[in-house]
Parts: structure tokens; sequence; C-alpha cells
């Protein structure tokens, strides 16, 4: 019996509103009109025989299994392409249609190995039940005709196989590669019986389009596509819902368990995040979490340059709570701190910066998200009234024009981008602002309308010259303004719009677009029914962040595109719990549900419950550590599962700061570059041990639920929480669940929250309180939650990072769809055939003009730094621009940004480096001194 299959009503839901009354078997249904007759006969729970129907795919009616009769009607419809009509009886059990449905089976079994007791999918076939279902005895065909039994099995990808001899030729993969993942890189072969499913042009699956997503995998009927970690282990036995930790999409999935192994992730239907769909990572990337470079127990030393001693857990936090302690006696209260990870759960998070607060007694608490989202918290609050994005991912199928800026969804948030995708094949219409030409651009059945190449650190100009047409051509919504706006505000900066440095022409010339071109996609923006922005870290990595946030608030407001679906501004989260983490309070000026520490309401009331008095002046932010660390006055640091060495800006300042600490506390999974500088490592746990909550993108809160105990003997609040007990304050928490009690009574978006809640409606958007009891899907919708909006002008104030002719050339960075951010997860999967080094594209007139070819290695310098990297050429980036990812921390990315940050947040500017590149013959002083520190670690860097 198959205990985790997912039901499957053979076809999607109607979207009608009206119902119809029908008969099916003798028995009265009402089901929404243009339901097929199969899934109202399963909604009714009779369960007519398909095979190729499913429910996430449109009805295709090929392989006539699911035939009924309809009284009044000749012939024997199938029953997944009818859709019902009122009053329609239907007869899904006759004999005829038995007989029918045998001869179907028959022969399709006539073609298919007899191999059921020793197939991988034995107990999870649709064949094989079908076969039982409409009673198949024996098949009347031999073997001996020709047939496709000895059909290869392609075994290319790493995480899944193709056993041709097993295809029943359903079409159902190329239909969810088409349909739901939206690459196309399936299609059928050849006609009749040499018709066969094929992955491009005699190409094997690792060779060909495919991102191996898994939908096919998912909708295939038979063990002809199958995991490979079931071939290998067997079928589960049981499963836990929980949700991806990898990106801001917040996929939810079925964690399928043999006992207490893994052995498959199925994405899970019910998922309001991704409707069942997963990417690579979600879906295949999680053997990480068993690797055999993961630390189990923790490690102290005296001195970095010490070998780590291995410790019991108590001798760790004992340790631990010492030299904080001995650092405060000497240096002061405010000389220690912590920062958060939005790779933690809401509760994992929120336990730090009270640990902070309250038994550090300062407010030294950050999170990773200043270096990725702060502006946007920032922006939207300022001009909106909430930190967060305006929308549902589903408010992407209402939109008529979808404007992307600073963001690659398929290569970072690749579930959603399926979802867009699937709404441009309907004819929403798509304008791209991006350096790169980035997959979006023109894909299959795909080709944006506009695309802007700008140069890095031209947003700000590019959106106000995209608001000038709008409001000098009479564009803007002005009874949207007039009656939701603040109207001093839209006057003054209708004036700034309006001057002439806004105007196309102007900005043309500064950010290398042409005006033309900046005019028509202002048009096609500022005329469409329902227009919304998706935006990502190309937007905020800039000195200029929160400016440009807010300008693409000033321009969806200018046109009224906020407040209902398919509009809208949307932030598109990096990793899984960006937005909890700003949520949590872990920014050094604000508690929970971003209410400043300055407020003595707000204070006491977190005062009274935490039995302590809170510091009501703001405390130090990362990079303020940094500089307070390498001028000796900050001398220890608690981080949670964050490689600060390597992902946070001008490596070299970084790394001077580390050195300087008396205490560095890292809790990580591995020993990651960080933990080259610390003094403790606290070994941290895998999504798959968490008990929690993550929240999305779309403001959405999910439970991560643990499918096994933790494997290094300690849930990671529970560390925190006894760091706090040895530092003298009584924290104390008996389950992850309580303390969500505590964030949902003290932050009032999270009033109605907790666990029991989540379990049984399964995931709810914040603000969630009496107002808004199921949670609130999209924001703004009668009034802002500030009010009136607030129009902020948006003046251009270029980067200091300037270039010149020692450093001509742009660098800009950016992701690849197989690994994630410093790859400390990914880099320990079998992703890596899809990626072997991170690489610098750049355009062929400036390879070119430096003696620059295919795949030499080049070196790639700074004013902070150089490295050395191996060099791509293509168009894909425009002359003067460079790109590369960051996924491997040999190859030092981070060296080369500087030290220029938001001018209203600090989030730094990762996206604009102005570069020189030159050949190399070998690697650069810091890749030496890399190599060299990991060989003194005794750790080889995973890679391959
Ligand atoms: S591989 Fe599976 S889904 Fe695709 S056609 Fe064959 S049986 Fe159907
Ligand atoms: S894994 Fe995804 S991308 Fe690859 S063939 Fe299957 S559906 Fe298409
Ligand atoms: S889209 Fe993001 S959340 Fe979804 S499976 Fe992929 S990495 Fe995980
Ligand atoms: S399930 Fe209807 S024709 Fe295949």
């Amino acid at each position: 019996m198959n205990r985790t299959r997912q039901a499957d009503l053979g076809t999607p839901a109607s979207p009608a509103t009206e119902t119809v009354d029908v008969e099916i078997d003798g028995l009265p249904a009402t089901v929404k009109a243009g339901t097929s007759i199969l899934r109202a006969a399963r909604e009714s729970g009779v369960d007519i025989p398909k095979l190729c129907a499913t429910d996430s795919l449109k009805p295709f009616g090929s392989c006539r299994l699911c035939l009924v009769e309809i009284e009044g009607r000749k012939g024997y419809p199938a029953s997944c392409t009818t859709p019902v009509e009122d009053g329609m009886k239907i007869r899904t059990q006759t004999s005829k249609l038995s007989q029918l449905r045998r001869n179907v089976m028959e022969l399709y079994i006539s073609d298919h190995p007899l191999d059921c007791l020793t197939c991988s999918a034995n107990g999870d076939c649709e064949l094989q039940d079908m076969a039982g279902a409409v009673g198949l005895r024996d098949v009347r065909y031999g073997f001996d005709g020709e047939n496709h039994l000895d059909a290869p099995v392609d075994a290319s990808n790493p995480y899944f196989q193709f056993d041709a001899s097993k295809c029943i030729v359903c079409s159902r993969c190329v239909r969810a590669c088409d349909e739901v993942q939206g690459t196309f890189a399936l299609t059928i072969e050849g006609r009749g019986f040499k018709s066969k499913v094929s992955a491009g042009i005699s190409e094997d699956f690792l060779d060909s389009e495919c991102v191996s997503c898994g939908a096919c995998v998912q909708a295939c009927p038979t063990a002809t596509l199958m995991e490979k970690s079931i071939v290998d282990h067997g079928l589960p036995d049981h499963k836990v819902i929980t949700t991806c930790a990898y990106c801001g999409v917040g996929c939810s999935f079925q964690a399928e368990m043999k006992g207490d192994q893994v052995v498959r992730m199925t994405p899970w239907k019910d998922g309001q995040a991704n409707h069942g769909h997963s990417c690579v990572k979600g879906r295949f990337a999680w053997g990480y979490a068993s690797h055999r470079d993961r630390v189990m127990k923790p490690m102290i030393r005296e001195k970095t340059s010490d070998p780590w001693r291995e410790v019991e857990w108590d001798e760790a936090i004992e340790y631990t709570a010492q030299r904080f302690k001995d650092i405060q006696t000497k240096h002061g209260r405010k000389s220690i701190g912590g920062i958060t990870s939005s790779r933690c759960t809401n509760e994992e998070v929120y336990v730090v910066q009270k640990l902070v607060r309250a038994a550090f007694l300062n407010n030294n608490v950050d999170t990773c998200a200043r270096v990725c989202h702060s502006p946007t918290g920032y922006g939207l609050k300022t001009t909106l009234g909430t930190s967060a994005g305006t929308q549902p991912f589903d408010s992407v199928m209402d939109a008529d024009v979808i404007m992307v800026i600073g963001a690659n969804p398929t290569e970072g948030h690749p579930v959603f981008a399926s979802q867009m995708k699937r709404r441009l094949r309907e004819g929403a219409q798509l304008i791209v602002v991006d350096p790169r030409e980035i997959g979006l651009v023109k894909s299959p059945h795909i080709e944006a309308q506009h695309h802007l190449p700008l140069l890095p650190g031209t947003n700000v100009p590019i959106i106000n010259a995209l608001a000038h047409v709008i409001v000098s051509e009479g564009l803007a919504d002005e009874k949207y303004v007039q009656e939701r706006c603040d109207l001093e505000s839209w006057e003054s900066w209708k004036t700034m719009i309006l001057k002439p440095e806004n105007s196309p022409e102007a900005v043309g010339e500064v950010s290398g677009v042409d005006a033309d071109a900046i005019r028509a996609a202002a048009r096609l923006y500022g005329s469409a029914d329902n227009a919304a922005i998706y935006y990502g870290l190309g937007v905020t990595e800039h000195s200029q962040g929160s400016t440009m946030v807010m300008g693409m608030a000033n321009l969806a407001m200018a046109t009224g595109n906020i407040g209902r679906s398919g509009v809208g501004v949307n932030p598109l989260r990096g990793q899984n719990n960006v937005q909890g983490s700003c949520d949590m309070g872990s920014f050094p000026h604000e508690l929970a549900g971003y209410r400043h520490v300055s407020g003595e309401e707000v204070r006491t009331q977190f005062e009274q419950h935490w039995g302590v008095t809170i510091d009501p002046e703001p405390g130090y932010r990362i990079p303020n550590m940094f500089d307070a660390a390498v001028a000796g006055e900050f001398r220890g640091m608690y981080i949670q599962g964050e490689d600060v060495a390597q992902s946070d800006p001008n490596t070299h300042h970084v790394e001077a700061a580390l050195s300087n600490l008396d205490c560095l506390v890292v809790q990580d999974l591995f020993l990651n570059e960080t933990a080259k500088f610390a003094h403790v490592f606290l070994p941290g746990t895998s999504f798959l041990e968490k008990d929690g909550t993550f929240i999305n993108a779309e403001r959405r809160i999910n439970r991560v639920r643990p499918v096994m105990e933790p494997q290094q003997g300690k849930d990671e609040w529970r560390i925190t929480q006894e760091i706090a007990q040895a530092l003298g304050y009584d924290m104390n928490y008996p389950n992850a669940a309580a303390i969500m009690d505590e964030i949902a009574e003290l932050t009032p978006t999270f009033n109605n929250v907790s666990f029991k809640f989540l379990d049984e409606v399964g995931s709810v958007q914040w603000p969630c309180n009496d107002d808004a009891p199921m949670g609130t899907p999209i924001m703004h919708v009668d009034a802002f939650v500030r009010g009136k909006g607030l129009f902020v002008e948006t003046d251009y104030v270029p980067t200091e990072e300037r270039t010149n002719r020692k450093f001509p050339l742009l660098l800009t960075t950016g992701r690849i769809l197989s690994q994630y951010n410093v790859g400390a997860q990914t880099r320990r999967t079998a992703n890596n055939v899809w990626y072997k080094e991170d690489l610098l594209e750049v355009h062929p007139s400036d390879a070119e003009a430096r003696g620059i070819t295919e795949g030499m290695l080049v070196s790639l310098a700074s004013r902070k730094g150089d490295i050395t990297l191996r060099a791509t050429i293509t168009e894909r980036v425009k002359p003067g621009v460079v790109y590369t990812t960051f996924h491997n921390p040999e190859t030092g990315a981070n060296v080369v940004t500087t030290e220029h940050s938001d001018w209203a947040t600090n989030c730094p500017e990762y996206k604009v480096t102005a570069v020189q590149i030159a050949p190399a013959s070998h690697r650069s002083q810091w890749q030496d001194e890399f190599a060299e520190r990991a060989a003194e670690q005794g750790k080889i860097a995973e890679t391959n």
C-alpha cells in the first residue's frame, strides 16, 4: 500500500464560481461548472481509472482508460476531457466500460516488463494500480513481436533515471515540463509504435535543457522516471510536511521517510507558495544534511592557532558564557554582540536577539538581512507603512504587465519563476530591467517586450525616468492618488520627477539605455490594467538601495498599482527566512514587529515579559561591529548560521575584524570560513531536524517540522537558551511552540499565530490578528498601512565607486540555479555536476581588447583587492560590464567588493565594483593564503 502518495483528482480545479448538478452512478452531485467528469466523479468518491490525466496538468485524453457512458449520448467519451453539464447522467461502471478498459490496459501491459515484484515502483505505480482496478488478469498478446523491453536506461541525471522500457508514452512528463516548469525540455519523438520521450535531439537528460526540477518525475505514473534515492533505498513508509530551507519562495514539501531516513522530498500539492512544484535544490539537494563534513560535537580552543578540542555541550556552553562575561567585565556591556541568520527558524532567531538584549544587555544584534534586503524594509515601510512585499505569489496570475528589476527569478526563485512564466505564456507582457540578459528575457514561448540593460548603479535614474514619462504623458492614476496618497508629497515628488535630468534622454546618457526603450517601457507599465513589480538584490545591494525601493513604491502608487491582486511591489527574498529574521526583531534598532527600541511603551511591554531593562539606544549594525572590532572596542561575537567571512563585502576588512575578537562563537553545520577565526564552534541542525517556522517572501508563515532528532544532540534554540542561562538570565522555554507563543503575544502582526493554528490551516500570511484572523494575502487593500501613501523624492546620488582608467569596468554579481549563496549546502550535493567554478562573464569586445579568450584564467582587480578566476565570453553582459557568481569560497568574490553601502541601511553595494581584468597565469595572493588556511584547518574545501 502506498503511504505517501498525494491525492489526485485527475484534472485541475475549475475556476468557475457557479455550480451544476449531475448524477454519477445514480447518485446526485453538485460540482463547479467546467469541472471534468473525471474530477467530478473523484470529488464524489468515485475513482474512474485514468493514466494520462493528473490534476496538475491540463487534460490530454490520450490513454482512453477513463471512458464513461453519458445518458442520451452515443459512444464512450473520455471523462478527463469532457466537462460536466447540468442534469448530466453519467455511468462510470458498466460491463462494456470494463471490457474497453481491460483492452486498453492489455495493450499497455503487453509492451511492459513484467517485473513488478522487483521494480522500484512496486506499490507506487499507477500502471500497476490500474491493471488491478480494471481487473486485468492475463494478456493475450505475447512479447515475441516488436517491443520496447530492451530500451536503454538514461541515468545521466544525478538524481533520477529514465528507464525507457517502462514508458507508456502518456506524455505526462512532457506536459509537466511545459505547463508546470515552463522549460520545454522534453518532446515525444516519432509516431505510433516508434514514439518515445526524448530530452532533446539524441541528448541524455544531463546534457539537455532540463533543469532537474523533478516535475516530470512526479508526474510519471510508472517507474520510467524515478528518483535514484527510491531505486537505492526503496519506497517511503511515512511522511512529514515541512518547508524547503533554501530560497524565499518557501516551498512546502513532503519529507518521505523510510524509518528515520529521508528517501525522497516531494513538493506538497497543498503548499500555498508552490502548489506542488519544486526546483532542483529543494527537491533533490538535501543530502548535505548528512554530509560527512558536518560537525557533530561542540569544539573550543583558547587561540585560533590552537587545534580544536571536542568537548561536551555543558563545557562548550559554560566556556562560551565565561569568555563573554570576562570580555564584558573588562571592556564593558557593549563590547559583545550577535548576528542572527535568515537560514534559521523564527524561533531560533528570536531567542538569539533575546539573548543579546536580555543577557548581553545591549542591542548589538543584527541579521544577515542587513546585507541583502534591509533597504526593502526601510523603503517599503517609509512609503507604504509595512516592511514587506505587498502580494501573495498567486497574484502574478492576475498581472497584465510584469516588471522584473534586478532579479533573476529562473535562477534565484525558480518555482515562482515557473508561475510567472505561466502567466507570461498566457499573454502578460514583460519588462526586464537588468544589466544582463537574464534567462527570462528570451525563453521558450516568452520574450520580454522590453529589456533595459542599464549600467550597474543606475537603477534610480531609470525608475525616475519611467515615472517622468508616466507623469508627463498623463498616465498617472490621479483618482487613486487623490483618494489614497499624501498629496503634499505627491506634488513635491511630481516636481522632482519632471526635472529635465529625469527625462529618458538625460537618463539614457547616464544609464546607457536607449531613451525610446525607456519611454516604451514606461507607457506599457503605465497603461496596464494591472502592473506588478518584482525585484531582487539587484535593487537593494546598492548605495541607493533604499532610494530605489522607494522609487518603485512611488511608481506603483502613481499608477494605482497597489492594493489588489495582480499589482504591487514585491521583493524576491533571497534566503528562506529573510522576512522572518527581520520580523523577529533582530535589527539593532527594532524589537519584534519593527518597533523602535527607543519607544518606551514597546520597551516596557518586552521588559515586563522578559524581566530585564532594555537599552533604549540602538546597538551596532554588522559593519559597525566590524569597524569597532578593528578599533579594539568590540571583542566578542555570537554568529548564528552565517558565514560573514565569505558573504560580507571587503573580505580583508572582515577578516581583520574577526581576527581581532577575543571570543568568536560560530554556530553552524560546517566549519565555514568564519569558523577559521572562531574560539568556540557549536554544531547546528539542518532543516530536517528543526521545529519551528519560516516566513517566505510573501509574508507566509510556514511550519518547519522535524523529521528526525537533532543529529548533534541539541535543538539550536536550546543551545542559545543554555548560553543565556549560563550568563545568568533565566530563559526557559519548554519547546519551540512556546517561543512562537511569546512572539505572538508581543508582536501585534502575529497575535493569532501559533503552531496549533498553523497545523490547522497549513500556513498564513501576516498580519494575522483579530483584525485579520486568517491572515492578510494582499496588503494595503483599502488604505495604506501608514494611512496615506507617501511619495518620497528620489534624487539620484551616484555611488562613490567610479570607473576610471585604472578600473574601467563595472563588476556585478548574481547566482545560478544549482547553487545556493556561498555554497555551503549545495556544494555538498550532486548539484556540483552543473557547477564547476565561478566564472567571469566578459563581453567579446572587452575580452578582445585585453587578449582574453574563452576559459582563460584572468585576474580581476578592484581598489580593494584582486582575485583570479576563469573567463567566459558572452554577449549576455554589455560592454563595460563583467559579471560573476559567488558560490565558492575559493573564488573570493568579496575580496574585491567595497565598503560602500546603502545610505539608509548600510546594505553593502555588492552590485557595483569598478574593476580591471587581465590575463593571469596563477591565482591571487589572497587565494594562496586562503588555501593555506584551509590546509591548516585540516579541511579540504568541498568542491565536486
Ligand atoms: S516517462 Fe512516464 S510520464 Fe513520460 S510518457 Fe513515459 S510513462 Fe508517461
Ligand atoms: S526535471 Fe523538470 S526541467 Fe527536467 S525534464 Fe523534468 S520537468 Fe523538464
Ligand atoms: S524554489 Fe526555493 S523554496 Fe522552492 S524548492 Fe527551490 S529553493 Fe526550495
Ligand atoms: S485519463 Fe482520460 S484519456 Fe487518459
